[in-house]
């Protein structure tokens, strides 16, 4: 499997094209709307399939592109099923796993930073979404946020996996690009494993941020793939 981690500056949100080196099918994780002519320019680029886009939950700080690279790639919208998102073509729960080629894309559920999250698994590498960030975690104040349940999916099922697993997360804000569960584990001073669950639930219910910029916006057009409301299906150009 190979993976490309590519960023989105106006929102610091990482995607992730990742393909199977045989086959070349392949799957983004979290596109970026205003990045789809980039990602599918990229997929072509590279003489890849886009089988897949993989949402690990209903963005509330950007809008998805998995609409417009339906449209222009013909992949398959795929979220958790919790996310009740109408316009998907697929919606996974816990254990299911997503085939590319002879390899295969595990879907872990992991609820804390909304009830519809999910983080993907592959060999050596783990793509966290907004649950755990390098340094730090998703925030769980807003939308459908739990923060016992984001203390249990990290700690429970995240830190359950080898050391040196590789973590791709969803954002940095500080330039930072991956890390491994064994860094998290010793390092990270918001959820690492000396954190009690009674201590991050009491620090992150302290914390004061305001609502990410974007999420009235983003909210309903994430449940609709990004696309217009009054979107007819027709086939709209990105290049
Ligand atoms: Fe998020």
């Amino acid at each position: 499997m190979r993976v490309r981690q590519l960023f989105d500056s106006g929102s610091s949100t990482y995607s992730y094209l990742v393909w199977d080196i045989d086959s070349r099918e392949a799957a983004l994780i979290d596109p970026v709307q205003e990045q789809a002519g980039r990602d599918a320019g990229l997929v072509r680029e590279l003489g890849l399939t886009l089988k897949y886009t993989l949402e690990t939950h209903v963005h509330g700080d950007h809008v998805t592109g998995s609409g417009y690279l339906r449209e222009a790639l013909n992949s398959i919208v795929i979220a958790h099923e919790n996310s009740r998102t109408k316009c998907a073509d697929v919606l996974v729960r816990d254990g299911d796993f997503i085939p590319l080629g002879h390899q295969r894309i595990n879907i872990l559920f992991t609820p804390g930073h909304t009830n519809n999250h999910v983080c993907l698994t592959i060999p050596g590498a783990i793509f966290t979404g907004d649950s755990l960030l390098i340094g730090s975690c998703g925030r769980t104040d807003h939308h459908s946020g739990d923060p016992g349940a984001q203390y249990d999916s990290i700690t429970e099922k995240l830190f359950a996996l080898p050391d040196d697993t590789l973590v791709y997360p969803g954002h940095d804000y500080h330039g930072k690009t991956c890390s491994t569960i064994g860094e998290e584990k010793t390092y990270n001073p918001q959820i690492g494993a000396h954190v009690s669950r009674q201590a991050f639930i009491e620090a992150v219910s302290s914390i004061k941020l305001d609502p990410p910029q974007r999420l009235l916006e983003a909210l309903p057009a994430n449940l609709r793939c990004g696309m217009p409301i009054h979107h007819a299906g027709h086939t709209t150009a990105i290049s």
